[in-house]
């Protein structure tokens, strides 16, 4: 399985700092955040890792990761996403790197405590479909700037609201995903949402309408340091007292 680390967009919820940088190279704790979910990637076994990233400050990551070797990847390959087209663009850029096998997707601004490698693993023993990561959310006031599952009588995933103003369940989709490859057929048939851009939670109700989507829920602390300045330095408070990626 390969990995695609996503690290676009404007990061205009964190501005004025990503006037002057990419919000994935902002500092949590001890290392660029971009850093994290590299680990997070690697230690899931996966060592040839796609980056996408965009925008004006794209050189600093070649800078800081050159060829992958020291942060554990074999492989790493670099694209370039022109515009701001979203998410479920981005990784349509990476339709070539996937070979036709099966990715593991991961937003390089999330931040998990424990280990991804057992829904890694659960999707490498049936890749079909996609998988998700859930994770509990407790404030409706949070949920509404997220994906939100809403789950049918027998557990499964029935339907996902990309930020609702009435969250349907407690639980929101992390930007951890694993995809077969079809998903770069999907994302070709997507038109922009009301925001202009390609969304992942679209690519995902395909997954959910086809009854191909599985999910796991991640246990312990998931942040989104993107979300808006306070999630940032709530992700960092976390990091710097209790790291990240544990097993
Ligand atoms: C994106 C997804 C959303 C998901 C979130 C997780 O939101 O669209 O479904 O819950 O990532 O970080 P965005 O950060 O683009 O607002």
């Amino acid at each position: 399985m390969k990995g695609v680390i996503l690290a676009g967009g404007t990061g205009s919820r964190l501005y004025p700092l990503t006037r002057i940088t990419n919000k994935h190279l902002l500092p949590i704790y001890d290392r660029p955040m971009i850093a994290w979910s590299i680990e997070a990637v690697v230690s899931s076994g996966i060592d040839e890792i796609m980056l996408v990233t965009g925008g004006t400050h794209a050189g600093e990551f070649l800078r800081l990761l050159g060829n992958g070797h020291a942060y554990g990847i074999k492989q790493l390959s670099y694209a370039y996403q022109e515009n701001a087209g979203g998410i479920a663009e981005a990784l349509g850029l990476a339709s070539q790197f996937a070979e036709g096998g099966p990715i593991l997707v991961m937003l390089a601004d999330n931040i998990v405590e424990h280990s991804i490698k057992p829904m890694v693993d659960a999707f490498r023993a049936d890749p079909t479909g996609a998988r998700i990561l859930l994770s509990k959310v407790q404030e409706p006031e949070h949920l509404r700037h997220l994906g939100v599952p809403v789950f049918g009588d027998d557990g499964r995933v029935v339907h996902i609201e990309e930020k609702p103003t009435e969250p349907a369940s407690q639980y929101c989709v992390t930007g951890i995903y694993c995809y077969e490859a079809d998903v770069f057929d999907i994302i070709g048939d997507l038109v922009p949402s009301g925001r202009g851009e390609l969304e992942i939670t679209d690519v995902n109700n395909h997954y959910v309408a086809k009854c191909q989507m599985a999910h796991d829920v991640q246990e312990g602390f998931w942040g989104d340091a993107g979300e808006s300045i306070e999630a940032y330095y709530a992700v960092n408070d976390f990091v710097r007292q209790n790291g990240a990626n544990r097993s």
